[in-house]
């Protein structure tokens, strides 16, 4: 058993480890997380190279709780450029296609970080094999952590796909996919951090996050302080496309969104309520193998989104209730 805090298996214990399956610390880094088929999957950065690439691990709950692992993904390649150890990859962020596949994407970058690419990997299973496709500068721009999002219509398999990039020379751009997830094809918006606060140019947010709540766009941020926390952020806007509202905190002002870093919301619709799960990164640069999960409810409605402190809790997949 880990000997750095983990939390029992079945609960969520936001600042603690979880434990797999296999009695192993659970590799939910900079993580995507997607429902098929009532059950959740969860890609993460293995850290057992530390800021290096370890593969992407995958893993699946029922509960979003207790993780079975299912190995890696996308495994280290030294065949392959992008994949190479020695190399950045980060955010796995996985969407299933109208088509029925497994679309991967990735931050793949150089260990400068200078690369600043997404990169493409597709599977007909969600836990993979993955197929590295290519990498690019969507659209010519530099691209360091992405999000993605479909905007479903009702329907599960269907819905116009986003990849949200942060490019600090611009700003954070929301690019809308081709049908197959597998290009991109327009920048739909561009949102900035205040000017005020970057005076000397564009900025913008990383660690992007969007869901539809209501009919409303949430998209969610941090400020760029590499492996340091912040005030996370949240602005919304009636479409994609904006305009997007000015930026809120959603956790207390000065806390650092409780010393985490936005990875990903999960949207739970049970029985009963709709529960969102804020699922963050508290990164350890000295040991980030072991940086914990900072995963809490956070209410969202009417233009507002509020992160909720709890020491330990559960989410029924069934009912959405959290207790
Ligand atoms: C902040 C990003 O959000 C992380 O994913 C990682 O790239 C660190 N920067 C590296 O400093």
């Amino acid at each position: 058993m880990p000997t750095h805090p983990h939390a029992p298996r079945g609960v969520i214990a936001p600042g603690q480890l979880f434990v797999d399956d296999q009695g192993a610390v659970a590799q939910l880094h900079g993580v995507g997380i997607q429902r098929f088929g009532g059950r959740f999957y969860a890609w993460g950065e293995d850290k057992t190279s530390a800021g290096t690439f370890g593969g992407v691990a995958c893993y699946s709950s029922p509960d979003l709780a207790t993780w079975t692992a299912h190995g890696h993904a996308l495994a280290v390649s030294p065949d392959v450029p992008d994949l190479a150890p020695g190399r950045v990859v980060e955010r796995p962020k996985v969407l299933r296609n109208p088509d029925g596949k497994f679309v991967m994407f990735l931050h793949v970058d150089s260990a400068d970080y200078a690369y600043a690419r997404v990169g493409w990997a597709v599977a007909e299973r969600p836990e993979g094999p993955y197929t590295y496709l290519r990498s690019e500068r969507p659209l010519g721009n530099i691209s360091r952590d992405i999000g993605v999002f479909v905007d479903h219509d009702g329907t599960d398999d269907d819905g116009t796909g986003y990849l949200l990039s942060e490019d600090r020379e611009h700003g954070l751009h929301i690019y809308r996919l081709s049908a197959d997830y597998l290009a991109v094809e327009e920048i739909v918006a561009t949102t900035l951090t205040p000017p005020s606060d970057h005076p000397a140019g564009p900025h913008g947010y990383e660690s992007p996050a969007l869901v539809k709540v209501d009919g409303l766009y949430y998209l969610f941020g941090s400020e760029l302080t590499g492996w340091s926390t912040n005030d996370n952020k949240v602005a919304t806007a009636s479409s994609p496309a904006g305009p997007w509202s000015d930026w809120a905190d959603f956790a207390p002002s000065g806390s650092a969104t409780y010393d985490s870093q936005t990875s990903t919301i999960v949207t739970v619709q049970g029985s009963q309520c709709t529960s969102h799960v804020y699922v963050g990164d508290r990164w350890d640069r000295d040991d980030l193998f072991h940086s914990a999960p900072v995963w809490l409810p956070v209410r969202i409605a009417d233009g507002a989104a509020r992160l909720e402190w709890r020491d330990a809790w559960t989410v029924d997949p069934v009912t959405g209730v959290i207790a």
